[in-house]
């Protein structure tokens, strides 16, 4: 298993940098997905590990060893793409017999392990097929046994599922992560699904031009995001923006003014000055009579409410003026359009982020 390290790295085209410094190490054996919307900088930099993009400026190293400029055939990589990228006029076979064929390993050692992978990925029945004769989800099967057979050290995936639909994403997703799992390969994953992130990786870098914006473990990622950027992209998230009254306290809490009511908010690491905002998940929020004298809770009223099978989504209008999405469970929802309504703010779920 092999230990990536990136250091301050710089990749730019003309005068624009569209990796800029970005500085991670991404360990053994990990799961690792790099997320972000469209042209952030996620296949550059995956580009750039494989060694099909040069760096301008920083360290990449694999074990410690400097892959900087080695070029991309010595580097030991296995990447799929989202467009499978398979030669169409191999067969299954043949496409992943080719990386072998050209290590000049023997027959019978490629004709094993070809089988062998294909078994793996549930295409052992279909070696003499074209490429054309298979559907997306199977090509992309075919894609990752032709990656895997060679036994690279790490694997790249540049948004393999995108070219797939819904149900088949998360057929070929759970066949990704069992692989994984089980072969114990390094593996770089690209997407703009934060879905398909949460579900499969051990971590996930969230990218912004260019830059991590915060990196960590799914749960740290949905619920504990450092700023609103983060908040806003992984889920739905209320940004609300307020007051700092109080920075926090020793439990770690701090307190901010909504309109006329003082509010209880994790301060989440955010330092004095730092933030006048905070994010709130529709499903962390419930609504209370107007008339109960609520901590934390917000007045407003209902201008929305949609009934959505196994949950009932609210849209709450604040008095100044601010919409606030609200998610309650359960198939009846009791509240009214046109009710006025306290807006209840879980405190350990309500938290300061960084604009
Ligand atoms: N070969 C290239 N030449 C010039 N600009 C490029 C090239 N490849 C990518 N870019 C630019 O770099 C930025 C990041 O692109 P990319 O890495 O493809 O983002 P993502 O994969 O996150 O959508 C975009 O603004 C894109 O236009
Ligand atoms: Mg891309």
């Amino acid at each position: 298993m092999t230990r990536i390290d990136i250091e301050r790295l710089t990749v730019s085209y003309g005068a624009a940098a569209v990796i800029d410094g970005l500085s991670v190490e991404i360990p053994a054996g990990c799961f690792f997905t790099l997320l972000g919307p469209s042209g952030c900088g996620k296949t550059t930099l995956l580009r750039t590990i494989a060694g099909f993009a040069q760096a301008t400026g920083g360290v990449l190293r694999f074990d410690g060893a400097d892959m900087t400029h080695v070029p991309a055939h010595e580097r030991g990589i296995g990447m799929v793409f989202q467009d499978y990228a398979l030669f169409p006029d191999k067969t299954v076979f043949d496409n992943v017999a080719y990386g072998l064929r050209a290590r000049k390993i023997d027959k019978k050692t490629i004709a094993t392990k070809v089988g062998a992978y294909l078994e793996r990925v549930g295409m052992g029945a279909y070696a003499a097929r074209y490429p054309a004769a298979l559907s997306g989800g199977q090509r992309q099967r075919v894609a990752l046994a032709r990656a895997l057979v060679v036994e690279p050290r790490v694997l790249l995936m540049d948004e393999p599922l995108s070219n797939l639909d819904a149900k088949l994403r998360i057929q070929i997703r759970e066949s990704i992560a069992d692989l994984q799992r089980e072969v114990g390969i390094t593996t770089v994953f690209v997407t703009h699904d934060q879905e398909e992130a949460l579900a499969v990786s051990d971590r996930i870098a969230l990218m912004n031009r260019g830059r991590i914006e915060q990196l960590g473990a799914p749960e740290e990622i949905y619920g504990r995001p450092l700023t609103a950027y983060v908040a806003d992209f992984i889920g739905a998230a209320n940004l609300i923006d307020v007051t700092l009254v109080e920075a926090a306290n020793a439990q770690g809490q701090a307190r901010v003014r909504l309109q006329d009511v003082e509010l209880l908010v994790a301060a989440n690491g955010q330092g004095v000055g730092n933030s006048t905002c905070i994010a709130a998940r529709p499903e962390d929020l419930r609504l209370a009579e107007a008339e109960a004298r609520a901590a934390n809770g917000v007045r407003g009223v209902v201008e929305r409410r949609r009934y959505l099978g196994n949950r009932v989504t609210y849209r709450v209008k604040l008095a100044n003026g601010q919409p606030i999405t609200v998610d309650e469970p359960g198939r009846s929802g009791g509240r009214r359009e046109g009710q006025t309504v306290t807006v209840m703010f879980d405190p350990a779920a309500t938290m300061l982020v960084a604009r």
